[in-house]
């Protein structure tokens, strides 16, 4: 793996976890029930009895955190070379922030660092330590700045639809997780309409956001580039 030059050099890593303190309020424990129960009402039964709604179709609810931390710090410690701290610091947050049953706030990570160095990788990890699918799981969803939100001018278009899918996405399973890869290519004003999500709002029209998880993935290459780049242009004009 040519990528993994100096180990533990590699990655800079920002950590922002937004708020694992004691909580003031719960978040509605059966948004799940309601969400799903009001497109039909024979399902509500089903719904009231987790294990067996589980047993039909993926499900929302949260293995046990003890069990999540367990998988997560096994899976990264073995899969993961040289981020051994990056690893201590995303296995301590996500099970602190699980074991909390009021959170304040969403669980923001946000990493960055150069191409391949394993960003998507770990993300993949945490994802796969919440939900057996993974990042194909039904409440996993990756968003790539330059696939999904490629035109500049339709950024307004892309703001609603990102909006509307987080609300969608949060009120069907509130333990849901947001990827957002290639965040430094991201429109400043798409990152705006993201960040009410992350604030400690108690709800926003009656969704609460704070038990999901939004992964922020930057390429720190990039991010040189484009200052380079810039640079190189103001300098070029003047
Ligand atoms: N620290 C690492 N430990 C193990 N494998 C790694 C590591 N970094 C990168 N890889 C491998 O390289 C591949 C590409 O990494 P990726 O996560 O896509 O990088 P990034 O998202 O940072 O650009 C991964 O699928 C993984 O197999
Ligand atoms: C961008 O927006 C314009 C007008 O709002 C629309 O016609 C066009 O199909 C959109 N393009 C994409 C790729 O969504
Ligand atoms: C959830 O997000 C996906 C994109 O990952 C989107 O296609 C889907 O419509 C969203 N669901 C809801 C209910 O908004």
């Amino acid at each position: 793996m040519k990528l993994l030059r100096a180990p533990g050099a590699v990655w800079g890593l920002a950590l922002v976890l937004w708020q694992l303190g004691p909580a003031a309020r719960a978040m509605d424990p059966i948004t799940m029930g309601i969400a799903l129960a009001g497109t039909a009402s024979a399902l509500t039964g089903l719904i009231s009895l987790p294990r067996l709604y589980c047993y039909f179709a993926e499900c929302c609810l949260e293995r046990p955190p003890p069990q999540v931390g367990r998988d997560l710090k096994d899976n990264l410690g073995k899969k993961v070379f040289g981020q051994h701290l990056v690893s201590e610091v995303i296995v301590k947050a996500v099970t602190g922030f699980l074991a909390n049953p009021n959170p304040k706030k969403p669980l923001a990570l946000s990493l960055h660092g150069w191409t391949g160095t394993g960003k998507n990788f770990v993300s993949k990890i945490v994802a796969e330590s919440l939900y057996d699918e993974g990042l194909k799981s039904r409440y996993v969803h990756q968003f790539v700045s330059t696939l999904h939100f490629p035109h500049q001018q339709n950024i307004s278009h892309y703001k609603d639809q990102l909006q509307t899918w987080i609300r969608g996405n949060v009120s069907a399973c509130g333990r849901s997780i947001f990827i957002f890869d290639e965040m430094d290519k991201m429109h400043a004003g798409l990152i705006d309409s993201i960040k009410p999500f992350l604030e400690y709002y108690e709800e926003i029209d009656g969704i609460s956001y704070r038990k999901a998880i939004f992964i922020f993935l930057s390429n720190a290459g990039a991010e040189r580039i484009t200052e380079v780049a810039l640079d190189y242009w103001k300098r070029g004009k003047k």
